[in-house]
């Protein structure tokens, strides 16, 4: 009977999820249509969006100059926990990302409040990214016709408005992408990673021309305390490499392209990212950039004396954080499908439209329950929930690193993490200093979630389930 087996030795074991998935089958429910190319491209519009455009100001007032040490820190926690995703991805490649590793590792429960977590890390983070989209929004609008949206309708009760209208539309407008298949969505992301890569270095390219060293100094002025705050908030800004591990279904020769496109991912990005960061403090000094929410383009209109070229860089990153919304939204939606075709959570969310292979009322449930905290929550909260989901989540990952090559030695991995088990070990440790750091507030609500995810899971997913008994028992690892 079900019932008489304990949630953690509800284990599926790799090679069942991949064959259920279809990833070593032709003609399943999703298209193959990825290369490197595009995963690469698809892993920068994930990652490169509302962090560096809005949240460059926030990492700056905590960390000053120093936020370069801050961007690089958060970087070197991402590539310890990247490596993990990346050996587990080569190893299953699935679409459920930690789902999936958790559910192959460290039992049913745990694999379902994982993907629980995973509703802030990407669903929330669609939401947070939708309200700093907002922002840029009303700078193009500045720019271009000297006027702004009224507060009240651009943005929520927590940031002096009423109702956060444009973040509800990006998302709404994401999801009609999304339903018409990534073919297209996938093509429409490539080129807009390409396009706010571009943008930013026209960012970098006109605020070197005012540089100053000077304005380096003091270079960390709040000290290592300061560092450490900055590297909590510069992790926002790299959250979304992972979604990478949520198109597995999707890419061509997932187990060589999945792990290459993350680390060639965080590098392009840690680049920019200390480039932009640089040219931005050196053009205005450390305390303006810490002043201004959507500091490019202000720093733009700055150094060149007019709003043209901040208009440009609004209009940059418009598309660019948009990019970011589709993408996270297209992860929430494939982890969605994960959870429902194993039972955990309805069957609405694995139906695939014989049309268009999308999950297309998957994708507009998303749309229509994050578009809620995007309209009427602030900025710091969808941020901060975000941060302590993902590092939670990724947390796990690094455990099932080390679980899986205990339980599953002989599987075929076509990369293997260095310094194991050194390396998940230490990434897990950065994920649970990451989550310390976010405040005892965002714990709280955090508590509070994982709670419901609980009660969800035993009233719904432990009774729907449909790893069988035999199946469950059969992979268990030895103990
Ligand atoms: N890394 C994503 C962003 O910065 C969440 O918008």
């Amino acid at each position: 009977m079900r019932e008489e087996i304990h949630p953690v030795l509800r284990i599926k074991s790799p090679e069942q999820l991949v064959a259920e998935s279809g990833a070593d089958l032709e003609g399943h429910g999703l298209k193959r249509t990825m290369g490197l190319f595009q995963l690469v491209c698809f892993g920068v519009g994930a990652i490169v969006g509302t962090g560096i455009f809005v949240g460059l100001s926030d990492t700056v007032a905590e960390a000053g100059p120093a936020v370069i040490i801050s961007f690089i820190l958060a970087a070197i926690t991402c590539i310890f926990t990247a490596f993990s995703f990346a050996e587990l991805g080569g190893a299953i490649p699935v679409s459920g990302s930690s789902y999936s590793f958790a559910y192959a590792t460290l039992g049913e429960r745990i694999a379902f409040l994982t993907g629980w977590c995973l509703l802030l890390e990407y669903g929330v983070s669609v939401s947070a990214v939708a309200v700093g989209w907002s922002q840029y929004v009303n700078e193009l609008l500045d720019s271009v016709f000297g006027h702004q949206l009224p507060a009240a309708l651009s943005a929520g009760p927590g940031d002096g408005g009423v109702i956060n209208i444009p973040a509800v539309v990006v998302i709404m407008m994401a999801a009609l992408l999304l339903v018409r298949g990534i073919r297209e969505s996938a093509q429409a992301t490539a080129a807009m990673a390409i396009l706010k890569i571009a943008i930013l270095i026209a960012f970098c390219a006109i605020a070197f021309t005012a540089f100053e060293d000077g304005n380096l100094v003091p270079f960390s002025p709040q000290g290592f305390a300061g560092i450490t705050a900055g590297t909590s908030a510069a992790f926002f800004s790299y959250i979304g490499f992972d979604a990478i591990t949520t198109a597995g279904e999707e890419v061509k020769n997932p187990r060589r392209n999945i792990p290459i496109a993350i680390l060639i991912c965080i590098g392009i990005v840690t680049v920019i990212y200390c480039l932009v960061a640089v040219a931005a403090i050196g053009a205005m000094g450390a305390d303006a950039v810490g002043d201004k929410p959507a500091a490019l383009s202000l720093i733009v209109n700055q150094v060149t004396d007019s709003t043209v070229g901040g208009g440009i860089i609004a209009f940059g990153a418009v598309v660019a954080i948009a990019s970011v919304v589709l993408a996270v939204m297209y992860g929430q939606t494939r982890i969605l499908m994960s959870m429902s075709r194993d039972g955990l959570i309805p069957r609405v969310f694995e139906r695939v439209s014989p049309k268009t292979s999308t999950p297309v009322a998957n994708t507009w449930i998303v749309a229509l329950v994050f578009a809620v905290p995007a309209a009427f929550s602030s900025l710091d909260i969808v941020v901060n929930l975000t941060t302590i989901g993902a590092a939670a989540t990724m947390a796990v990952v690094n455990i099932a690193v080390i679980l899986l090559r205990r339980s599953h030695p002989e599987l075929e991995r076509s990369f293997r993490v260095p310094f194991y088990p050194v390396s998940p070990l230490v990434g897990m440790a950065f994920c649970v200093y990451l989550m310390y750091g976010t405040g005892w507030t965002t714990w709280v609500q955090f508590l509070v979630f994982v709670a419901v995810g609980l009660m969800v899971y035993a009233l719904y997913g432990r009774r729907h389930s449909r790893l069988t008994d035999a199946a469950a028992v059969s992979s268990a690892p030895a103990v």
